[in-house]
């Protein structure tokens, strides 16, 4: 079997920054919830990794419900219009809600989720990304932690996923320009 490493052109994150980088964040997590009623609220399906990550690394309780969401895609930029296509199963009023998603690119996806978990009524709501990417307008939305701002690139591995491959690369890289220029059409994708 080929290796989908050879695939990319350059590795932006590898192994072991993640983890190091998840440390930190979960360590920060476990301090800011404490006496809170942490409700987990990962986005399928790019977070999954992340947040397998995360979760294990928290030592307090919490709770865990995937909100599955997805968004039409041009190439390789969101467009803003999401469905639902998993819904919460846990009643998240009045509970700490922290949404955990791969990606801050638009903020488009994460601004129309804020809004639907907004009409839920948590307590509390924030939000936390694993990567943010350098660009000057995220739709007017600000995670409340990030793990790494990249630049803006198109990036796989580690959870996000080029027309669905690439999502179980252990690192963060982009890919050789010869495999992005094959041809993909609009077709809506699991984000
Ligand atoms: P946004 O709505 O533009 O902020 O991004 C929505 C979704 O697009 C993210 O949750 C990802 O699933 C996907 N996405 C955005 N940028 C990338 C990328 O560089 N690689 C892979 N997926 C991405
Ligand atoms: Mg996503």
């Amino acid at each position: 079997m080929s290796s989908l490493r050879d695939d990319l052109q350059e590795v932006l994150l590898t192994e072991a920054q993640i983890q190091q980088r998840i440390d930190e964040l979960a360590a920060q997590l476990q301090r800011d919830y404490t006496d809170k009623d942490l409700t987990l609220v990962p986005l399928l399906t790019g977070s999954v990794m992340f947040v397998a990550d995360l979760l294990r690394r928290v030592p307090g309780p919490l709770r865990l419900d995937f909100l599955g969401v997805s968004s039409y895609h041009g190439e390789t930029r969101s467009s803003g219009d999401i469905h639902i296509t998993k819904a919460l199963q846990l009643n998240v009023c009045d509970r700490d809600v922290l949404v955990v998603d791969d990606i801050l690119d638009t903020g488009l996806t994460l601004v129309r989720v804020r809004d639907l978990i907004a009409t839920l009524r948590p307590r509390s709501l924030k939000f936390c990304v694993f990567l943010e990417k350098e660009i000057p307008h995220h739709a007017g939305f600000r995670a409340d932690y990030t793990g790494f701002r990249i630049p803006d690139k198109f990036v796989v591995g580690y959870g996000l996923d080029y027309q669905e491959q690439y999502r179980n690369l252990p690192c963060v890289g982009v890919l050789k320009p010869e495999i992005t220029s094959r041809a993909s059409l609009d077709t809506p994708r699991a984000g």
